[in-house]
């Protein structure tokens, strides 16, 4: 039997839709966020990083269909991702990862996962 992966265990899309969802209402109350996002339409950014994760976690790979490649660090060049912004991030993703009602196990190997990539975000020492 082929093991469930990782993406149908947690219950597919709609649980990926409910952690971005409440991750970018944090966003929109952020401070240090929210001034890194100037169309203030923060929907389409909701919708990348959704079908993102969707796909890194072995759902559908719609992100790679319309964006290509991920190269995620290159993608954030514009940014200045530093302690303060890659804190402010995990903060609020903190927020919508514990909400999201996932195992334990599930919540752990998603929460090591977002850590890392906050940490390989980072481009600015101050
Ligand atoms: C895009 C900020 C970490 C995934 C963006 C954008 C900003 C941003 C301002 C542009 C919004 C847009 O898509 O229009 C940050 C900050 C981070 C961070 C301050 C702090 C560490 C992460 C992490 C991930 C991620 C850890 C993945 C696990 C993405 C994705 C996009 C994106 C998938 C859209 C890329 C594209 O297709 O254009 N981020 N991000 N970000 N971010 Fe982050």
């Amino acid at each position: 039997a082929t093991p469930e992966n990782f993406f149908d265990a947690v219950g597919g899309e709609a649980t990926f839709r409910k952690i971005v969802g409440r991750f970018y209402a944090e966003v929109a109350k952020d401070e240090v966020l929210l001034p890194l996002y100037p169309e203030k339409d923060l929907g389409p950014a909701e919708e990348r990083l959704v079908l993102f994760l969707m796909q890194y976690w072995g759902g559908p790979h719609t992100y790679s269909e319309q964006r290509g490649h991920p190269r995620l660090r290159m993608r954030h060049q514009p940014f200045t991702i530093g302690p303060i912004e890659r804190d402010a991030w995990l903060r609020c993703m903190r927020v919508a990862v514990d909400e999201a009602g996932l195992r334990p196990e599930h919540r752990d190997q998603l929460w090591q996962y977002l850590e890392m990539a906050a940490n390989s975000m980072l481009n600015s020492w101050v």
